[in-house]
């Protein structure tokens, strides 16, 4: 049996504030996770001798036993007691250190699709228990809904969030998650928004008008600031988008940045722009995505 191209979705961080630490060194955040048409592709073949084979493009320099898909195929079978296996390949288009959540993603729609091909027949709840010693941001994959997210970034209530469509850039060079995390200049005391707030927001149409980068109360990502002053690269590209006129908003800890559009085609027009107006060796590169109204495999 075979699962074959199953999508895993790369995410946005509309917003990311940092309102707090916890005691375990993570950081309490508010956020809104929305989903993009940029997605890595993994095909399944069942084993029956129980082994976990991992094919395709892997992170160069990294150790199997560290693959964040290879660990959720085996907390899968730890937890369910299957004496299956799988053969895993996976095609990535989601670059990493990129603020994309692209492994995150890979590992969330394992745990999906292993589920299907196994018939473990585990709920949505008991995935997202092994989920979340995964990473972060592994939570919001299972969670499949557009969400705002509090605590580590794993609390979730639902948004609606209108179509868009983003320009995403990565800028050269990738940014360590840890190291901005761990930041000395970092933001820490963001005063937390009220979720009614922010629904009342979405609600009244303003966001027609000012798209999220224009609002005051939820215009940040509280670790751009710290990316940009370490990293020169990224900064000059920022500044080469904002002489063209465009707001870029950067998404996680980086390095990728978007731009919101009301329509795909403003967003390729967009995207020409940039590329034509752009200083050589401004961007590594440059995605036109649309918005999902939910993760692919949310009635799986
Ligand atoms: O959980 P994950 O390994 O993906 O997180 C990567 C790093 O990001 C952590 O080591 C931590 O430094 C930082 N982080 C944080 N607070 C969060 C999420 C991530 O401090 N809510």
């Amino acid at each position: 049996m075979t699962l074959y191209d199953i999508p895993a979705p790369a995410k946005l961080n509309l917003f990311l504030h940092v309102t707090g630490r916890r005691p375990d060194g993570y950081h309490v955040l508010q956020t809104v996770f929305r989903f993009i048409d940029l997605c890595d592709h993994l095909h399944f073949d069942l084993r029956r001798d129980g082994r976990i084979e991992r094919e395709g493009d892997t992170l160069p320099g990294l150790a199997p036993d560290d693959d964040l898909i290879v660990r959720a195929a085996r907390a899968l079978q730890q937890a369910s007691g299957t004496p299956l296996g799988a053969q895993i390949r996976c095609v990535k288009n989601i670059p990493s250190g990129a603020g994309l959540g692209g492994g995150s993603s890979d590992a969330a729609t394992t745990l999906i699709a292993l589920n299907r091909l196994w018939n473990t027949g585990l709920s949505r709840d008991a995935l997202m228990v092994l989920a979340r010693p995964l990473g972060a941001d592994v939570p919001i994959f299972i969670f499949g809904q557009p969400a705002f997210a509090q605590g580590r970034g794993d609390e979730f209530t639902e948004v609606a969030l209108p179509e868009r469509a983003y320009v995403v850039l990565r800028p050269h060079g990738s940014v360590s998650t840890a190291e901005i995390f761990s930041a000395p200049d970092l933001t820490r005391n963001t005063k937390p928004v009220i979720i009614s707030v922010f629904a009342h927001w979405l609600a009244s149409g303003a966001q027609e008008i000012d798209g999220l980068a224009g609002n005051s109360l939820f215009g940040r990502n509280d670790l751009e600031p710290v990316v940009l002053s370490r990293y020169e690269s990224i900064r000059q590209m920022v500044c080469g988008l904002q002489k063209q006129g465009f707001r870029a908003r950067m998404t996680g800890s980086g390095s990728c940045f978007f731009v919101e559009f009301n329509t795909q085609e403003q967003a390729s027009r967009a995207r020409q722009e940039i590329s034509s107006k752009m200083l050589e060796g401004g961007y590594e590169s440059a995605w036109v995505c649309p918005g999902l109204p939910q993760h692919p495999l949310r009635h799986w």
